[in-house]
């Protein structure tokens, strides 16, 4: 059986060359780009990130800039995670971390299965040129077309969290790992561009039903030492969106700048 089951019968999916099959005989194409729609609306309109958003991220990233955050969520899934554990990365994106994970991992010797999941089929579309070593569906992290009780780690990183399910897909003895910004995280960026900066909200990193067994912060300086640099995290940033053309040209002008990455990471295990 593969990594998935079936969102409509959700009996096991078997994995062919070009589809994915349930016994009751429905059927998922594997898209060209190696990642299967399992998402059961199939409403018009975007889903998740768009393509803009997608390369402005992978853009940001590539430049190594959060390779440090990613180096970290690794060795904590390699601490909880033994030889040929399955991981799951929920709100995987352009499979940045998920990549990382799976190498990591393959380094270590240990023979890891990684899924990504992700409602942005352009998210996932990217993901093959990282690696081609990943199990990717479209789907939500709310539904996942995933079986009960059989994942040993789920990560979740800047993506919509979802309690219940993470729990459902779950072993007993599984952790989940959720990364979100803490509230200086790109101050300084946010200094060059308002007046006034707002730090970001403090989330409850309280969940039903789970417990929190530990917590870290990963803060560290990024030096962005061009315009380029320094336009490739603003465009990554939900703020790109928000600010209007006249602040944004004051970063236009900026040639270069010192700016915190501040990330909070909180494990989780089942009550
Ligand atoms: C800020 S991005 C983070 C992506 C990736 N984890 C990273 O850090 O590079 C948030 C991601 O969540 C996805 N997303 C939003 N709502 C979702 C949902 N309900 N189910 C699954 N993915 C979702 C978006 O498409 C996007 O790829
Ligand atoms: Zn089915």
């Amino acid at each position: 059986m593969s990594s998935f089951i079936c969102p409509v019968c959700r009996t096991g999916l078997l994995k062919t060359e070009k589809t994915y099959v349930c016994e009751n005989g429905h059927s998922f194409d594997i898209a060209k780009k190696g990642y299967v729609n399992l998402l059961m609306s199939q409403a018009g309109g975007q889903h998740g990130d768009d393509k803009t958003m997608i390369v402005a991220r992978a853009d940001f990233l590539n430049r190594g800039f959060y390779d440090i955050l990613s180096r970290r969520i690794c060795e904590c899934v390699d601490e909880h995670c033994g030889h040929g554990a399955r991981i799951l990365d929920a709100g995987c994106g352009e499979c940045k971390y998920t990549a990382d994970i799976y190498e990591y991992l393959t380094r270590e010797g240990k023979m890891a299965e990684v899924i990504g999941i992700d409602i942005s089929k352009e998210a996932l579309g990217y993901a093959k040129r990282r690696t081609n070593k990943l199990q990717l569906a479209v789907a939500s992290t709310a539904d996942m077309p995933v079986e009960s009780k059989s994942v040993d780690a789920v990560v979740n990183i800047f993506a919509p969290f979802s309690a219940g399910e993470f729990s459902r897909v779950l072993r007993d003895d599984g952790i989940i790992i959720r990364v979100y910004p803490l509230a200086r995280h790109l101050w300084e960026l946010k200094e060059l561009i308002y007046d006034v900066p707002y730090e970001n909200p403090e989330t409850d990193m309280e969940e039903q039903g789970l417990c929190v067994v530990a917590r870290y912060e990963v803060k560290y300086k990024m030096d962005f030492e061009t315009n380029e640099d320094i336009m490739s995290l603003f465009k990554m940033t939900p703020y790109f969106y928000r600010t209007g053309d006249e602040d944004k040209k004051k970063l236009e002008r900026a040639s270069n700048l010192t700016c915190r990455a501040e990330f909070g990471i909180v494990v989780y295990k089942k009550k």
